[in-house]
């Protein structure tokens, strides 16, 4: 399948992070009530600093915004400090003047974890459905918690992680051992996520290049779900050189 995925190829982290940024805000701007995703670990975080600053220096403003992320640590609360709940509320969601009612993050305490899932896609189909959402890739070609292996029309759901991911977020960054990393999450499936209307997938420094590679130019496979968005209308790679560095072209 040749890939519709545009990609951008930017000089450095701080340059991906920009350029994110300015996508959502430009969204935003044009569209005060729009419906955005989001996504947790390190490669957004400069993303989310940026849109902080354009609260605070531009009046860019989220009063109106809704937004949904892509997963939840099962078991955990979202006051725990590595909750993804609580990983938004402190990049992002404290900073700007988004309506903490307007903020969904799925539950990893919920008793009913299938009913939480239903109900998450059940909030997004009432609000018209996800206007661009923001998205990390795993080293194993994972997006948010749908690991290799994940079906194409999956939904929100209880998923297992594999040990690379339970590596990859126990290198210090987040958890200190491998051993207090949640072994289940919560995530939207491939299927929700293919169905927001733009999709911008944020990859910075050499790790994410063989995945970077193989989701833009490898087969249209789940054996790495970001492969599955080769046939987006309207999907852009944002990533530095380092992890540009395996692509054809
Ligand atoms: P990272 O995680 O941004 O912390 O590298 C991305 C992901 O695993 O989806």
């Amino acid at each position: 399948m040749a890939a519709n995925i545009k990609v951008e190829v930017c000089d450095s982290a701080e340059a991906v992070a920009s350029m994110a940024a300015a996508k959502f805000a430009d969204l935003v701007r044009a569209k005060a009530n729009a419906v955005i995703g989001l996504a947790t670990g390190s490669t957004p975080e400069q993303t989310y600093a940026e849109l902080a600053k354009m609260h605070r220096q531009q009046d860019l403003s989220f009063a109106a915004v809704t937004a949904f992320n892509l997963d939840e640590y099962w078991g955990l609360d979202g006051d725990h400090d590595q909750s993804y709940r609580h990983f938004m509320n402190s990049n992002l969601f404290d900073h700007i003047d988004i309506r903490p009612w307007n903020t969904h993050v799925l539950n990893g305490k919920a008793v009913n974890p299938a009913l939480e899932c239903a109900g998450f896609e059940a909030k997004i189909l009432s609000v018209g459905g996800i206007d661009m959402w923001l998205l990390g890739i795993g080293p194993n070609g994972h997006i948010a918690f749908n690991e290799p292996g994940s079906p194409v029309d999956s939904r929100t759901r209880l998923v297992n992680l594999t040990q690379t991911t339970i590596d990859a977020n126990s290198d210090g960054r987040f958890f200190k051992d491998a051993s207090e990393v949640p072994r289940c999450a919560l995530s939207a499936g491939i299927g929700t996520i293919r169905e927001a209307r733009s999709l911008v997938l944020l990859a910075t420094g050499s790790k994410k290049a063989d995945a970077i590679a193989a989701a833009v130019d490898g087969p249209f496979s789940p054996d790495c779900p970001s492969s599955m968005l080769q046939d987006h209308p309207d999907c852009t790679f944002i990533v530095d050189a380092e992890a540009a560095s395996g692509l054809k072209r």
